[in-house]
């Protein structure tokens, strides 16, 4: 997105801005505006020219800057149409020295999941790569993939889906009957530092948006399926964002958030560790996100990453 249309859709979040007014805000001539206001039509906005001045009437469903519009929250949105991966996008941007980017996609290509397993992403989902730079040590990054998880299941909640985490990042929909257990999302965090500092961070977010269930793998499920109608992208995105955003604005906030959405705390466990499997009741999480696990012997068990089944 150019800054001019960045500058002209800024300006118009808050209501109706004169044609003068705007030029004089975005330091350019009237006819520029005019030609922006243009080209953000043919892009399928809604501006409205009315006596007051310019005023949004419609955003489009999806894009940068649709999800930008209104955002409360400090990220910049790179949006593509098709990507191969969103997290090796924002792999580029962070070598560029970026920050603080939502790579967003509606389709991926090249989708790459957990444990070097890949990711179905038709188009019609969410897929998204946060790009961070926190100041914070290595050991301390699985808490921003619990925050992303918390944020989804918190998104998904408010269109009425019946969402909740499995340990340790995966969004699911129904924790018991037909629907149960069906995979809706899936993270990704990758990062790269020194021994005591963070340089960056990305958090790769797959959500099965508006997708049908029968090109998902078994076991998956998408917001479409599960609610018989498609979700407004946009809203989901920046309700997301919003969420991660407050979420990691206060550290201390997001395993109590995670404890709460959680569907694995409580249940018999088996977990698929680098160190062997674990097997007994999920009692806790612990920062920053290992799953405590009291096995058959009485012993309280940490695992720290893992393959979780319940
Ligand atoms: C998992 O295995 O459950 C994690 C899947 C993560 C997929 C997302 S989609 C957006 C981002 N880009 C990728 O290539 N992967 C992550």
């Amino acid at each position: 997105m150019t800054d001019t249309r960045r500058a002209l859709l800024t300006a118009l979040e808050d209501g109706p801005v004169a044609g003068p007014e705007l030029a004089d805000r975005l330091g350019v001539s009237r006819a520029a505006v005019w030609k922006q206001v243009e080209s953000l039509r043919e892009a399928g906005w809604g501006i409205e020219s009315i006596d007051d001045g310019y005023r949004v009437t419609d955003v489009p469903e999806f894009g940068g800057a649709a999800i930008e519009f209104g955002l409360d929250a400090p990220f910049d949105v790179e949006y593509h149409d098709s990507i191969g991966s969103t997290n090796e996008r924002a792999r580029e941007l962070a070598s560029e020295g970026r920050e603080d980017v939502a790579v967003v996609a509606d389709e991926q290509t090249a989708g790459r999941g957990r444990l070097d397993r890949g990711w179905t992403g038709p188009a019609g989902g969410i897929y998204s790569s946060l790009l961070l730079r926190p100041d914070v040590p290595p050991a301390h990054a699985p808490v921003y993939t619990l925050a992303a998880a918390v944020a989804v299941t918190r998104a998904a909640r408010e269109v009425g889906i019946d969402a909740s985490i499995k340990w340790p990042n995966d969004v699911l929909v129904g924790q018991s009957g037909e629907r149960g257990g069906k995979k809706l999302c899936g993270i990704l965090t990758e990062m790269e530092g020194e021994a005591d500092r963070v340089a960056w961070l990305i958090v790769g977010i797959g959500i099965n948006a508006n997708v049908h269930a029968e090109v998902l793998p078994e076991g998956a499920t998408s917001l479409q399926e599960e609610r018989g109608e498609p979700v407004d992208r946009r809203v989901f995105t920046q309700r997301l964002l919003e969420t991660f955003d407050e979420l990691r604005a206060d550290p201390d906030s997001i395993l109590d958030a995670w404890r709460e959405h959680a569907a694995t705390l409580g249940q018999r466990v088996r977990v698929d560790t680098p160190g062997g499997e674990v097997v007994g009741e999920a009692v806790d999480v612990e920062f920053p996100g290992a799953l405590i696990v009291e096995t058959d012997d009485g012993e309280r068990e940490r695992v720290t990453a893992g393959d979780c089944e319940h």
